[in-house]
């Protein structure tokens, strides 16, 4: 089943298109990776999804609506979470507190839902109440994730949770985001580093604002001609 569908989407800033036409599809239970260059529109397209920026052109279909009118407040009530690249927790607030403002709009009782991402994050759970500030880079996108996972989100936007944080812990992101499928969530995952690929069913290569690849996971990377041009290698 399809939960996100996005149709020739143009969208930008000002009357700078930054993304040309765009389409992708993301099918439920699966880990669907974004790869490309910095300034390839990746961020652009998550806020287009996302409502933060509104499309000029396309559809955006999220489990069968149109949601490309919609708010984020309302997109974030019927299913869909955002973990954006920069800025994405309160330093000066506590781990618990953060935690506490990601059920915002949750009115039933979202404490056992605390539990369930303490024990998903076990190293959050030992700084509960530590500032979010004095968290390494590492847990700070723990933090993040944890923060969004609050409202139980069906389909999961990460903005490259990898990047900045040390390389020992990256191992540990995709690890998680890996152990996120296994209870069900659905993760479009936005990434510079091609170790995303070995975490995802499906993959997209975005460049200029328009798709260059897409496919499988394991094809991509295993194809030379999508390695060498697009992948750094
Ligand atoms: N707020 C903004 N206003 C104007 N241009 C922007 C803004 N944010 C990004 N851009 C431009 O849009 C293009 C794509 O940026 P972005 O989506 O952030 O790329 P990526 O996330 O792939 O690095 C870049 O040329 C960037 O300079
Ligand atoms: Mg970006």
């Amino acid at each position: 089943m399809t939960i996100l569908e996005v149709e020739d989407i143009t969208s930008g800033y000002g009357s700078m298109p930054v993304l040309h036409g765009l389409s992708l599809k993301i099918e439920k239970g699966q880990i669907v990776s974004l790869l490309g260059p910095n300034g390839a529109g990746k961020t652009t397209l998550l806020r287009t999804i996302f409502g933060i920026l509104k499309p000029w052109k396309g559809i955006i279909y999220f489990d069968g609506k149109d949601i490309k009118d919609l708010p984020p407040e309302k997109i974030t009530r019927i299913g869909m979470g955002y973990v954006p690249q920069e800025e994405n927790i309160f330093p000066s607030l506590t781990v618990q507190e953060n935690l506490e403002m990601g059920a915002f709009i949750r009115e039933d009782n979202w404490s056992g839902r605390l539990e369930d991402i303490y024990e998903m994050f076990p190293d959050l759970t030992k700084r509960r109440k530590s500032r979010a500030g004095e968290l390494s880079g590492g847990m700070r996108q723990m933090l993040a994730i944890g923060r969004a996972l609050m409202l139980n989100p069906v389909l999961l936007l990460l903005d490259e949770p990898s990047t900045g944080i040390a390389p020992y812990l990256v191992d540990q992101i995709f690890e998680k985001i890996k152990a996120l499928k296994g209870h069900g969530m659905t993760i479009f995952l936005v990434e510079q580093n091609t170790q995303a690929l070995k975490c995802s069913d499906r993959s997209y290569i975005l460049e200029g604002g328009e798709k260059k690849a897409e496919g499988n996971a394991c094809d991509l990377l295993a194809d030379e001609e999508i390695a060498k041009h697009y992948l750094g290698k």
